[in-house]
């Protein structure tokens, strides 16, 4: 899958796409992260990239013209334009909120990916007309999209096939399950008197998938109670859930 960013700062995007999880899917073939930088794409002489908004106030917008002339190079690239773009995303706040389900969505669309990065008090609202949906990764004001690209690019990449070195690790982690993921521990078995639970150093596996279980219902119980509703649950997972509620109470 290749992932496009539309951006005035492309070493932002290049360098997290050099390091760890995402060096590797680059390496493996899986995965192609390309930063387009938007100012190659100014017809004006001073490579302005912004200017003041009609109406005055405060800030300066991104112009519409190099994101457009910058997202028809993508389409330029290859015979079958469309394919190279992909899917369309500007990131704004105001976009849907991104979420794992929609990493996944994203991971199994098929599609390549072009994320396009505002700037400074915004972005000319008529990019909208070109792009195929806005994404927001929550409710607060960024500087800019480029660390909501990388977001996107990073929870996405994970789920693409071959990524992880352990597929396991992303099933039977948070949210997949629709719980919490279980606490984790490595050694030493104990620290500063604190020690690792005794089930998981007995080597019984039933045990211990009994406990990460629980463990796991407790966790999104206290943290995300919300979770607890929507998530998919065994008539065994519900008995704990009531032994639980009772224990939190108690
Ligand atoms: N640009 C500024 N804030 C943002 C957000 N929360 N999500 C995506 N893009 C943004």
């Amino acid at each position: 899958m290749r992932f496009n960013v539309l951006t005035i700062f492309p070493g932002l995007i290049e360098y997290y796409a050099g390091e760890s999880i995402i060096k590797r899917a680059i390496a493996a073939n899986r995965a192609e992260v390309k930063a387009v930088n938007i100012r190659d794409f100014t017809t004006d002489k001073h490579l302005c990239v912004d200017d003041y908004p009609f109406g005055g106030g405060p800030g300066m917008v991104l112009k519409v013209q190099p994101i457009y002339d910058a997202l028809m190079s993508l389409r330029a690239e290859a015979a079958n334009g469309e394919a190279t773009q992909g899917h369309v995303v500007l990131l704004s706040p105001g976009g849907r909120v991104f979420t794992q389900s929609v990493a996944e969505e994203l991971a199994n669309c098929g599609k390549n990916l072009t994320l396009i990065c505002g700037r400074y008090e915004g972005v000319d609202e008529r990019v909208v007309e070109f792009v195929d949906e806005e994404m927001s990764i929550g409710d607060y004001v960024l500087t800019g999209g480029e660390l909501a690209a990388l977001v996107i690019i990073d929870a996405v990449c994970r789920l693409l096939p071959g990524v992880l070195g352990d597929e396991r690790s992303k099933e039977e982690e948070s949210f997949t399950s629709g719980l919490l993921d279980y606490p984790h521990y490595t050694r030493p078995a104990e620290f500063m008197g604190m020690k690792v639970p005794e089930v998981l150093i007995g080597g019984n596996h039933r045990l211990i998938q009994n406990w990460r279980q629980r463990e796991s219902l407790r966790k999104t119980l206290l943290h995300k109670p919300d979770m607890v509703n929507c998530a998919e649950l065994t008539e065994a997972d519900r008995e704990i859930l009531e032994q639980l509620k009772e224990e939190i109470h108690r």
